[in-house]
């Protein structure tokens, strides 16, 4: 049983899907790991850690000679993926929903795509999950990035000149990335108030201090949702949301969105007009800006002056904290595939649950319900 994990090549990518880490725990699986030479120089690890840690170190060609299984960050482009076994499994983000032409080219080629983003929300696959693991640290650059570009300080401070007031920080969308940026924001010392459509996010906002800002009138999501996951939700509901927010918004120094649908567009929570009544010099940061934005006028990876407000966004929010990130990405691959290791047969065997879920692709077709519906 090989492992290969490869130097990944979109741009802008820094994070890498194996560290010295799980790179020894695969090797005391009793697998043999290869990883592609630089590897991991963008986020921090050097070639003679994987080295030392039992992996082969090497070209692209001979780093995936063979494998039986390609572990990525993002999926690999197919040329890289020569001299692989056939129906080797690969492992990765696949953007399946917008990447559906390389979806079919998975399958055409007779890999096994596995797609983590797919990982279902089930307590078990909890250590697994990818987007949970990347969100949360997004949550957390994002309040960084925001504090950066803001003119002014977060906490309240009394001095000899006199008081500092405390940026007032908007969190709008309280999932893992939103609930990591309250407590982020609170620990800089802002006045921080957030919102979301499922009500069970009220209690988590306010457990960390924050004010959560809810739309009354209208019915939202009940609990948790749809295996977490939000909806799109009424035309009814999106009209008392975008009244909410424009009140709330003009008093706001710090906005940071976070809402996603899976498979659609980001919702829209910001609009121009809302944006115009916000003072001079605020910030809003749009973690969703690479689904489309939830703010209008957001550009990924470009400072947007609008009103005198500065709207920012990563295309790749994650890959500005490429230790870390590679860190818990490359866990999460580890327990995924531990989680499944058949002793016997010396590889991991899914069960339908999970395996289900993720697989995209098998024995040349297209199998996932999701991109088949
Ligand atoms: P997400 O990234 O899909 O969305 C972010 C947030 O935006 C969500 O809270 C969503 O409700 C909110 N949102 C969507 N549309 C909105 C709108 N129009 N206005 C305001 N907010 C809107 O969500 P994320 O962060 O991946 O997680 C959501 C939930 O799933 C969390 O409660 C989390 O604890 C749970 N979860 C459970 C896992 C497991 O059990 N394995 C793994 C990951 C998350």
């Amino acid at each position: 049983m090989k492992i290969a994990i490869l130097k990944e090549r979109a741009s802008g990518e820094t994070r890498v899907a194996a560290t010295p880490e799980t790179v020894k725990k695969f090797v005391g699986l009793g697998v043999e790991v290869a990883v592609e030479a630089g590897a991991g120089v963008t986020a921090s690890v050097e070639d003679a850690a994987y080295a030392e840690a039992g992996a082969s170190v090497g070209t692209a060609a001979a780093t995936v000679k063979d494998a039986d299984i390609v572990l990525g960050i993002q999926a690999p482009d197919l040329a890289l993926l020569k001299g692989a076994k056939p129906g080797a499994w690969v492992a990765a983000l696949f953007d399946p929903f917008t990447k559906k032409d390389v979806v079919e080219a998975y399958a055409a080629g007779g890999f096994e795509a596995l797609s983590m983003e797919f990982m279902p929300r089930i307590t078990r696959a909890q250590s697994m999950d990818v987007l949970s693991s990347q969100s949360n640290l997004a949550g957390y650059k994002a309040v960084l990035a925001a504090a950066d570009a803001y003119g002014r300080a977060f906490p309240m401070m009394m001095t000899a000149a006199g008081t500092v007031q405390a940026a007032r920080v908007f969190i709008m969308g309280v999932g893992v990335a939103g609930l990591q940026a309250i407590a982020t924001a609170r620990r800089l010392g802002a006045q921080v108030s957030a919102t979301d459509v499922r009500s069970a996010t009220k209690e988590q906002i306010q457990s960390l201090g924050a004010k959560p800002i809810f739309v009354e009138n209208v019915a939202g999501i009940e609990g948790e949702g749809s295996g977490g996951y939000a909806t799109e939700m009424s035309e009814e509901y999106q009209k008392a949301q975008a009244e909410l927010v424009s009140s709330h918004i003009a008093k706001q120094d710090i906005v940071i969105t976070t809402a996603l649908i899976p498979g659609r567009a980001a919702p829209r929570l910001i609009t121009d007009a809302q944006i115009a009544t916000m003072k001079p010099g605020s910030v809003i940061f749009d973690l969703a800006v690479a689904q489309g934005g939830n703010v209008e006028g957001s550009v990924a990876d470009e400072v947007v002056v609008k009103h005198g407000v500065k709207i920012i966004g990563y295309a790749n929010t994650p890959a500005a904290l490429p230790a870390d990130a590679s860190a818990l990405f490359a866990r999460n691959h580890y327990n995924f595939l531990s989680a499944f290791w058949d002793k016997e047969a010396g590889k991991p065997v899914l069960d339908e649950e999970i395996g289900n879920a993720i697989r995209l692709t098998q024995g040349g077709k297209v199998v996932n319900e999701r991109l088949l519906g």
